[in-house]
């Protein structure tokens, strides 16, 4: 039995070592797909619908059928994750994700990781995923605005560029990636910018990354955050993330909803204000006493672009609250989390908003 074991050990060494080397070589990389769900897993009643079908539908084996031409680029394998359109995204996914995409990535045979996911929430899973994943190698996150049964479904040419991607060399070390329309944009600037058009992910003022044209990625610039290996955040030990929530602010805005996400339970709150991060009066007094609980505060902006400046529309020094920097609130909530799994020092929170 030991020797049978020590054999099977010595052979899977044996196979790292050959594909490292092939890789090496030039020789084509490997690249496994995760598939989690969404349109570019959806099927519609007609090859002209493209609103209206049913996302999570079409399997991960059948995804890879669908694009015969992945083969030129890459040895690609595929697991099903999850089958969920990513609205339902939750925390619990995103440690399983996130586990699962740290243990392919630390295999000397893995090149890279592609993880196929509903629109809705790329730009959150993606941030995520920059903030844990412990590896350089590529990690591209795509999705698709069309149905896989729609004319011009752009689900194949989108999942064939995020593997060319996740297999090149010029994508190690640029953190978690977004490759959609052709375009490569980076997990913290990117967004879904249009409910139903196929350019819709855009990193709209600090713009994309590169391209991927004439099946190779052009790349322009890379992101001037810590993400990856360079951030201090592990969750492989960690089966659940502090309750952090979002309240929206419009005109004539009360405190109703920042006193029922605190009675829930949050144990931080992202305020999406107006303007630069404005407090209406109404609402000013229920985050202070949400902050004398403990509740962390942090001022983000629902306009999407731009930086919330510290003690600019409030004085967040007295309030001892946090600015967002220049993440929306989704993405706030998410560096919220994770910060809030090594402190509850407002002074290292907001050092984090300004190093991620
Ligand atoms: N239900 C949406 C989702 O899974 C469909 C949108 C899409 O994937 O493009 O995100």
């Amino acid at each position: 039995m030991f020797l049978k074991f020590i054999r099977t050990c010595f052979a899977l060494f044996l196979f790292t070592l050959c594909a490292a080397a092939a890789h090496a070589a030039g020789r084509l990389p490997n690249v496994v797909i995760l598939a989690t769900g969404g349109t570019i897993a959806g099927t519609g009643a007609t090859s002209t619908t493209t609103v209206g079908y049913t996302a999570a539908k079409v399997g991960v084996d059948d995804l890879i059928k669908a694009v015969p031409e992945l083969k030129q680029v890459a040895h690609v394998t595929g697991e099903q994750v999850f089958q969920i359109a990513s609205e339902n995204m939750s925390n619990e996914h995103w440690l399983t994700l996130a586990k699962r995409v740290n243990t392919l990535l630390a295999r000397p045979d893995v090149d890279g990781v592609v993880i196929t996911h509903g629109t809705d929430t790329i730009e959150e899973t993606a941030y995520f995923l920059d903030l844990v994943v412990k590896s350089r190698k590529p990690v591209v996150v795509v999705g698709a605005m069309r149905p896989s049964t729609a004319i011009s479904a752009d689900g194949p040419i989108n999942l064939y560029n995020a593997v060319l991607v996740a297999g090149s060399q010029e994508a190690v070390g640029k953190g978690v990636l977004v490759v959609m329309n052709d375009q490569i944009n980076a997990a913290r600037d990117v967004s879904k910018t249009n409910t139903t058009t196929t350019d819709t992910f855009k990193a709209t003022e600090l713009g994309l990354l590169g391209y991927v044209v004439g099946n190779q990625p052009h790349f322009y610039r890379a992101s001037t955050r810590k993400h990856t290996v360079d951030t201090e955040f592990d969750v492989s030990n960690l089966t659940s993330l502090p309750q952090v929530d979002i309240a929206y602010t419009y005109a004539n805005v009360g405190p109703t909803a920042v006193n029922a996400l605190v009675a829930a339970g949050a144990k931080g709150l992202i305020h999406a204000g107006v303007g630069d991060g404005s407090l209406p009066i109404k609402v000013r007094p229920a985050l202070s006493a949400a902050r004398e609980k403990g509740v962390i505060i942090v001022r983000a902006s629902r306009v999407g672009q731009g930086i919330v400046a510290r003690n600019g529309e409030a004085n967040d020094d007295q309030l001892d609250f946090v600015v967002a920097d220049t993440l929306n609130p989704q993405k706030a909530r998410i560096l919220l989390m994770l910060a809030l799994t090594k402190t509850n020092d407002t002074k290292e929170i907001q050092r984090m908003f300004y190093t991620y």
